[in-house]
C-alpha cells in the first residue's frame, strides 16, 4: 500500500532508526512492499523506512526508477565499509519536495547490509548509486541532505519551509 511520505519537520526523520533483528517475517515483507509502492508512486530513486514513519534501519533503492527489475536493492542494517573519491551533484529528497541542491559525496562506496532474509551482502556502487546508498544510509541515522549544505543555504531552505508550513502547504 502506498503510504504517506513524512516531510521535513517530522521528528522521526531526524532520529536514528533501530536495528532490524527479525527477518523473513510477514511484517517485514509487507513493510518492504509498502516502501517500494510508496517510492515508485513518488517517482523516487530511494526511500528509507523512517520516511513513512517506521523507525527501522531499512532502505530501498532503484536508480532505474522502475525501468529495470535487476536494479532493485533492499538494504537492512546497512553500513558503509569503504568509500573513495568525490562527486558533486544535485540532490533532492522525497521528504523535502521542491528543493534540490548540489551535495558533495564519495564517488564509490561499498556497503555491508542484510537482505529481507537476514543474509549479509556486500554491495558496491558508484556515481548515482553511491549517492543513493549514502543518502539512504544518512536517513537511517536521522540525517537529511540539507545537513550537508552550508549553514546559510540550510537556513534559507528552513525559512522557506517555515513559510510553507504556515501557509498549510507543507504536510
Ligand atoms: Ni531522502
Amino acid at each position: 500500500m502506498v503510504q504517506k511520505i513524512l516531510k521535513y519537520g517530522d521528528p522521526v526523520l531526524e532520529q536514528a532508526a533501530l536495528e532490524v533483528t527479525e527477518f523473513d517475517t510477514p511484517e517485514l515483507h509487507a513493510l518492504i512492499t509498502d516502501m517500494w509502492e510508496t517510492m515508485y508512486a513518488a517517482k523516487g530513486v530511494g526511500l528509507a523506512a523512517p520516511q513513512i514513519g517506521i523507525s527501522k534501519r531499512i532502505s530501498v533503492i532503484d536508480i532505474s526508477v522502475g525501468e529495470d527489475e535487476s536494479k532493485k536493492i533492499v538494504i537492512i542494517n546497512p553500513e558503509v565499509t569503504s568509500s573513495e573519491g568525490k562527486q558533486t551533484g544535485e540532490e533532492g529528497c522525497l521528504s523535502i519536495p521542491g528543493f534540490r541542491e548540489p551535495v558533495t559525496r564519495a564517488n564509490q562506496v561499498t556497503v555491508r547490509a542484510q537482505n529481507e532474509k537476514g543474509a549479509v551482502l556486500e554491495l558496491s556502487g558508484e556515481e548515482l548509486l553511491a549517492r543513493a546508498f549514502l543518502h539512504e544510509i544518512d536517513h537511517l541515522n536521522g540525517i537529511l541532505f540539507i545537513q550537508h549544505l552550508s549553514t546559510l543555504k540550510r537556513d534559507i531552505i528552513r525559512r522557506k519551509i517555515k513559510k510553507l508550513q504556515k501557509a498549510g502547504e507543507w504536510d
